[in-house]
């Protein structure tokens, strides 16, 4: 048999329909891995996330203690309240809602200047919540903060701090 007639004897035996199989099943299982990667990927964002462990209206879970440095802060919401996590330098917690008591503008955390800043009339509140300047007319809500099993826990307003 010469070289030509081996290769015509060859393509003779391959299935008419076997490349469009081969493409379809490749393609499939593609789509497959694709699909099954994105799902094991969004889990596994999920489970490790230490940002937002859980929340509903009264709590949320903002993570490890550890992980959070102290001067730093964290905004979050609690419901549809916005809030902010403040580490100390001492390393306590302090949680305030973002609500600022002048026109419900949502206030910041200024890291450098150790404050919390509201945007809209430059009304300034201290590490306490208490009232530095600026317009506010009260300080800002205290929310209750733990630690459980080193999970920082943040739950609804349980106090408003009194004027100085
Ligand atoms: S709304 Fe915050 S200072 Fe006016």
């Amino acid at each position: 048999m010469t070289g030509p007639e081996k290769v015509a004897e060859a393509n003779n035996n391959i299935p008419p329909n076997k490349s469009r199989r081969d493409f379809l099943s490749i393609t499939a299982n593609i789509g497959l891995f694709g699909w099954l990667a994105t799902s094991f990927y969004s889990i596994f964002s999920f489970l490790r996330s230490p940002d937002i462990l859980y929340t509903d209206s009264e709590r949320i879970g903002l993570g490890e203690l550890d992980a959070m440095q102290p001067g730093t802060g964290k905004p979050f919401k609690l419901g549809n309240t916005p809030g902010i996590l403040v580490r100390m330098s001492d390393g306590s917690l302090k949680a305030f809602s973002a609500v600022c008591s002048h026109m419900k503008c949502v206030v910041e955390y200024k890291e450098e200047e150790k404050l919390f800043l509201c945007p809209c009339h430059k009304g300034r509140y201290d590490l306490t919540g208490k009232v530095l300047s600026g317009p506010p007319p009260k300080p800002l809500s205290e929310l209750k903060t733990e630690v459980v099993r080193n999970q920082i826990v943040v739950s609804q307003i349980t106090e408003r701090i009194k004027d100085a």
